[in-house]
């Protein structure tokens, strides 16, 4: 079977996994600034870990299949770097509730501007289009 005959699977899972992972993620950070435990239980912990490895483990597979050397991609990629650090910060390290606000909305922001840099496959994504 051709690398390529997997590709509309690959980038269906890919941008399902994409969903499902910026859905669970802010989901958990607003139960964290509602002052809720079940965002940082055990299972959904996994769940989170689960998601992002699958949807990371597709997008590499994508990206080499289809040969991407344009800038979009490590432009992407520093996003991810950016959205798992406020992301991380977000949900437990910030050491107040104020500044955990703050994390999340700046990694909301990252993942929004990683998507649109996805989809318009430009470096600016849609700031591209104000520039
Ligand atoms: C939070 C992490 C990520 C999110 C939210 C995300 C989201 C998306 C979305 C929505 C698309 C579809 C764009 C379209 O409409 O065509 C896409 C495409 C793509 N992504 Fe990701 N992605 C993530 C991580 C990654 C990573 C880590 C890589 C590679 C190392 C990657 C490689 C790609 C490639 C190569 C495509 C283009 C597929 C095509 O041209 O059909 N993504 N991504």
């Amino acid at each position: 079977m051709p690398a390529m005959s997997w590709y509309p699977l690959l980038r269906h899972a890919h941008i399902g996994l994409a969903l499902l992972s910026v859905a669970l993620f802010t989901l958990r950070g607003l139960g964290v600034l509602a002052g809720a435990r079940w965002p940082m239980l055990g299972a959904v912990r996994a769940a989170s870990v689960l998601f992002d490895t699958l949807l990371l483990a597709a997008g590499v597979t994508l990206a080499v299949l289809l040969q991407v050397s344009q800038a979009w991609l490590p432009v992407k990629l520093g996003l991810l770097v950016a959205y798992i650090v406020l992301g991380s910060l977000a949900l437990k390290r910030a050491p107040t509730r104020a500044a955990k606000a703050a994390c999340f909305a700046a990694a909301l922001l990252c993942v929004g501007l990683l998507v649109s840099v996805a989809r318009s496959r430009h470096p600016l994504g849609f700031l591209a289009g104000l520039a």
